[in-house]
């Protein structure tokens, strides 16, 4: 593959003009996520991809000016306000940090990246370049938080002790695809599991103890993995991913007085549902979203962007950056190590 030489775009953003992005990636996420700009008034100005011919067949089919064949080369030469990495999880610190040496605000697709050091280091080069790096841990973005967070706050089953979050999603076994290689950062607690983490620590904060078991695939990643851990007062959480299994995907809370279910699929909850252990009866919760699911992070990164922001409040890095340490530390457990970490 021959490189070629960064192409210079004129940035066209002030504080009233679209903000105009750039995408690292060719895959699922970098195809969804081009409408979902498009639809909350972002311009998608390039894309970037290994090879130039990925990269000029995905502009062509989604009407992108722009195509690079090396995603340094787009962090370097496409002066876009904003780059959203949805490359695999072991490209994403390496992306993110050419990014933030450019100058370009970042949203990369969860996990921000496979060691929690380097997460700690991402958001530290994004704070002293004052770029704002997101995680795009969709969840926290969506509308049933604020109406759960309004549930607690009402004491809807009293003091939360208990969560239950599960999520399985089967996926045929190939040492092909992302999912099952360690190299490109596989495994069901990187792909699947960071949604009942996040979920766990946002309701019940860091646990205090955490024991995690799972089964590895001859390659070494965990094809399902389980959770069990004990947060700050009475509170404890069973937390569980599974490639191979087809499991739910829903979520309880509880309390003494009751429970509060967030249906399937609970991270990005369509309703929700109180149910009282006693006396008044089960009351359900509209939380759909228009569209796709992915324009509330969108609108999210957007305004931080406009405001200055270093960091969304709905997703800040002390969260990324803690809920990274877990992940690594439920991974030694159960003897998942990635290739150079
Ligand atoms: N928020 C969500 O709902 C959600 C859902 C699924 C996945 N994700 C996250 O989004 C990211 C991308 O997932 P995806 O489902 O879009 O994956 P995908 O379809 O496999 O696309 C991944 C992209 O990564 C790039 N890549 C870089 N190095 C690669 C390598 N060695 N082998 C294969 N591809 C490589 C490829 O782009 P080029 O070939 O163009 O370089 C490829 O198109 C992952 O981090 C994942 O965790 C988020």
């Amino acid at each position: 593959m021959t490189r070629s030489k960064p192409k210079i775009i004129v940035s066209r953003h002030s504080r009233q003009d679209a903000i105009t992005w750039g995408i690292l990636g060719t895959g699922n996420m970098a195809s969804r996520m081009v409408s979902c700009i498009r639809a909350m008034g972002g311009e998608v100005l390039a894309v970037g991809s290994r090879s130039i011919d990925s990269a000029r067949h995905f502009a062509d089919r989604h009407g992108i000016e722009h195509a690079f064949d090396d995603y340094d080369a787009l962090a370097e030469g496409a002066e876009v306000d904003a780059v959203y990495i949805a490359t695999t999880n072991d490209q994403h610190f390496a992306n993110a940090m050419q990014c933030i040496r450019h100058g370009r605000a970042v949203l990369c697709e969860k996990p921000l990246t496979i060691n929690a050091q380097q997460t700690r280091e991402l958001v530290d080069a994004a704070r002293s370049a004052g770029v704002l790096l997101v995680e795009a841990m969709w969840m926290r973005f969506q509308p049933f938080v604020p109406v759960l967070d309004q549930l607690i706050e009402e004491d809807a089953v009293g003091s939360v002790s208990f969560l239950g979050a599960h999520f399985s999603y089967p996926i045929e076994a190939s040492t092909e695809s992302r999912w099952y290689n360690p190299v490109l950062g596989g495994g069901s607690l990187l792909d699947l599991g960071v949604y009942p983490l996040t979920l766990a620590h946002y309701l019940l904060g860091e646990p205090e103890t955490s024991l995690a078991t799972a089964t590895l695939t001859p390659a070494g990643v965990d094809s399902q993995c389980v959770v069990s851990s004990k947060h700050a007062g009475d509170a404890v959480s069973t937390l569980s991913c599974s490639f191979i299994s087809a499991g739910s995907a829903e979520a309880v809370i509880a309390g003494i007085r009751g429970r509060i279910r967030l249906l399937t699929p609970f991270y990005h909850c369509p309703e929700i549902v109180v149910e009282p252990h006693a006396g008044s009866t089960a009351r359900s919760i509209n939380t759909e979203y228009p569209g796709d699911g992915l324009e509330c992070e969108i609108a999210e990164f957007h305004r931080c962007l406009r405001n200055s922001l270093l960091e969304s409040p709905l997703m800040p890095h002390a969260d990324s950056i803690a809920i990274a340490f877990w992940r690594m530390s439920i991974l030694e457990q159960v003897g998942v190590c990635y290739p150079g970490t």
